[in-house]
């Protein structure tokens, strides 16, 4: 093997021991666990406590037909609230505004109550709620 055929060689080694690596990175775009299949109380596993407290909330955009975003009760921090983010508006996803004590719509401003009432428009219609809580270290909810 010459020098050139070396260098060749080390480059596709070089390729190949880093896709591993690119992939790796692609991926953990969307690391998001689907949620589990329900349970036979309805309940699924959305997420772990440690990742709502860990990121505020917990988006999981593969629950039920829809999505789920969970939060902790601002009244009762050991309650978890769940909603579907998909503003009533014109679909653009909510999050949770801790220090407001509302979910708010980065599109147009609508803002929601924690029981998913519309606080502020243009959204005329509330966000739907779901029922959930924690068990161990899960965040369950329950679609429908
Ligand atoms: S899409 Fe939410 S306020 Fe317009």
């Amino acid at each position: 093997m010459d020098r050139r055929e070396f260098m060749s060689w080390v480059g596709v080694a070089g390729v190949a021991s880093s896709l591993p690596g690119v992939i790796s990175a692609c991926s953990s775009q969307n690391t998001q666990p689907p949620a589990s299949p329900p349970r036979a109380d309805g309940f699924q596993a959305v997420g772990t406590v440690a990742d709502l407290d860990k990121n505020g909330q917990i988006l999981n955009e593969k629950f039920a037909t829809s999505k789920v975003l969970v939060v902790r009760d601002p009244n009762n921090t050991s309650q978890v609230l769940a909603v579907n983010p998909v503003c009533t508006h014109a679909g653009c996803d909510v999050g949770w505004k801790k220090d407001e004590n509302s979910f708010v719509c980065p599109c147009h401003g609508s803002k929601f109550a924690a029981d998913g009432k519309v606080l502020n428009g243009p959204a005329d219609k509330p966000i739907p709620t779901y029922t959930a809580k924690v068990e161990g270290n899960e965040v369950l909810v329950k679609a429908g």
